[in-house]
């Protein structure tokens, strides 16, 4: 038997837009409509079913549980926030909180009011005004009930989608423009973790922890060359290390969250900034389980992540890690493989705090729709009806006993 620390923190992950449903101010809503995509229209129905949802996740052992709240129903108008939407999402932690779960709270986790976005979104240098005055709407309302807030969710894979490869609104493909969002969304953070900090403070409650949900991928090289290897190290410090690096010198991250699920195989074809930092090799050399996305299973990247993250000397909690397949036995091997390595990870010095799989349901896979299925627990999307996988019931199990 392996043992996880005292206190561990177990749950699972989700965000609002991929499991609540009715997100109508949302600007992917609108996005999804005017590109004939599917829609997410009534998601899993949590906004109605969280208390059920909640009561699952308690039988199932978690004493964790991390979320997202819906910028777009807080503030559906630019400046004109909804007491109502509080009141929801006050009685949503509350249910957590009665049943003995530990709330990690997002504040963004891809989704933008609409009104934002057609303001400039994240390119807009007024957006990080906008997003601390949401923060300290709500933040305000829940500090007392909530000790770890995650402000944004994988900033560069946002970026990524939304202003280099442009497949998700608002679609631009522009490096300027992705350098712009970044800068803003960075400096939302570094601010927001100041505010939030602040308003603790004045609320005299405990320090809060607050970080942003880091995506990480391990990079491995296709062949044994100078260039593969070169394309590694570049994408590592890129991709993996350079906001995590500007958070900590700035003082502005407590915890470290970091979602992990795959390994990308560097082949780098010609020398180049953009080959270097984006060229993967497409012959499936090193050829390795996947999920149902294609993405490969790579379990000793996530030890390998830690490892490099020791240095900051900070708690790590894992935000994110699952796997989208109609095997659930492969489910069960990648959670089980994973926790070894975090596992290990923690017998070398790291300090993890905790592991929230995502996610606790299937659910709506952004512009992937509702075909990918990530649940520990089924949803049947006709019935709405969640029915626990046996992947459910032994990570209930590890859940229970703090042990593999
Ligand atoms: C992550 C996202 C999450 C979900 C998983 C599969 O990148 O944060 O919303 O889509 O991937």
């Amino acid at each position: 038997m392996l043992h996880f620390p005292q206190n561990f923190l177990w749950g699972a992950a989700t965000s609002s837009y991929q499991v609540e449903g009715g997100n109508s101010n949302s600007d992917w809503w609108h996005w999804e409509k005017k590109n004939g995509l599917v829609n997410s229209g009534p998601a899993c129905r949590q906004y109605e079913l969280f208390a059920q949802d909640f009561e699952l996740a308690r039988s199932q052992n978690h004493n964790a549980h991390r979320l997202s709240l819906e910028w777009a129903r807080l503030e559906p108008q630019e400046g004109e926030f909804s007491e109502q939407e509080l009141k929801h999402y006050i009685e949503v932690i509350d249910a957590l909180v009665s049943r003995g779960m530990e709330p990690v709270v997002t504040l963004h986790h891809f989704t933008n009011p609409l009104w934002l976005s057609d303001s400039g979104g994240w390119e807009n240098p007024a957006a990080v005004k906008y997003f601390l005055r949401y923060c300290k709407f709500v933040v305000s309302a829940l500090a007392g009930r909530v000790r770890f807030w995650i402000t944004i969710n994988e900033p560069l894979v946002y970026i990524y989608h939304s202003y280099i490869l442009g497949v998700w609104p608002p679609q631009k493909k522009s490096v300027l423009s992705a350098m712009r969002a970044e800068g803003h969304l960075v400096a939302a953070h570094i601010k927001a973790y100041r505010l939030i900090h602040k308003l603790y403070n004045d609320l005299g409650l405990d320090k809060p922890n607050v970080s942003i949900a880091k995506n990480v991928q391990a990079f491995v090289a296709c062949r044994d060359n100078f260039l593969d290897r070169l394309g590694t190290i570049l994408r590592d410090y890129w991709y993996n290390i350079r906001i995590i690096d500007k958070l900590t010198r700035h003082n502005a991250i407590d915890f470290i969250g970091l979602n992990y699920y795959s390994r990308q195989l560097v082949e780098v074809k010609n020398w180049g900034i953009a080959n270097l930092i984006m060229d993967t090799c497409s012959l499936n050399h090193h050829p390795l389980k996947k999920n149902s996305l294609g993405w490969d299973i790579y379990p000793e990247g996530l030890y390998n992540l830690l490892i490099c993250f020791k240095k900051y000397n900070l708690p790590v909690i894992i935000t994110e890690n699952g796997i989208c397949t109609d095997d659930d036995g492969l489910r069960w091997e990648y959670i089980y493989g994973h926790l070894k390595q975090l596992h290990q990870a923690i017998g070398n010095g790291v300090k993890v705090a905790g592991y929230l799989y995502w996610s606790l349901l299937d659910n709506f896979e952004w512009d992937k729709g509702f075909t990918p299925r990530f649940g520990l627990n089924e949803v049947n999307y006709d019935t709405y009806a969640r029915t626990p996988r046996d992947s459910a019931r032994k990570y209930a199990e590890v859940c229970k006993t703090g042990a593999i």
